[in-house]
């Protein structure tokens, strides 16, 4: 399950990309936003973040103006690791190196082909594992050092 959110600016591609997910046989789960009406991209975020951390989504896919504001919303949540990726070089790279879990497009930077390309091969590029794994768990520690709760989100 793919989960999916966006806020007003990135409104319009979402709607691209779900239909380009479905095409390809992805379940989604969209978290909206469900119009073009101004709304906060952190919202968004979250709740994208928070479905991916619980394990209920196994990868995310947030969009909002230039994608910087919803990744850095995204990336506040235990075990959340959204790449912002502006081209299929850092979309493969994010998931081979960096194991990324959310995948994150600015709406006003890239155009709906280069998009769905960058969507294409985010979903198929694998984690690589071996020395990058170290580093990954390197970045958990951080995680651990500055939050009460060890990975994951607690219900309060
Ligand atoms: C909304 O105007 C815009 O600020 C937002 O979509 C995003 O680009 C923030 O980082």
């Amino acid at each position: 399950m793919i989960a999916v959110g966006s806020d007003h600016a990135g409104y319009h591609l979402k709607n691209i990309v779900i239909q380009y997910l479905k095409r390809n046989n992805y379940e989604v789960k969209d978290f909206g936003t469900c119009d073009a009406c101004s709304v906060d991209y952190p919202d968004f975020g979250q709740a994208v973040a928070e479905a991916v951390s619980r394990g209920e989504c196994e990868k995310g896919i947030i969009i909002c103006g230039t994608g910087i504001g919803i990744s850095i919303s995204a990336n506040k949540v235990p075990g959340i690791r959204a790449a912002l990726c502006t081209d299929t070089y850092m979309a493969r790279l994010s998931r081979e190196h960096n194991d990324a879990n959310i995948l994150a497009i600015g709406g006003r930077v890239v155009g709906p082909g280069l998009a769905l390309d960058i969507v294409e091969t985010w979903l198929k590029s694998q984690f690589l594992g071996g020395r990058h794994k170290a580093r990954i768990e390197k970045i958990h520690q951080i995680e651990k050092k500055y939050m009460k709760v060890d990975g994951g989100l607690t219900d309060e």
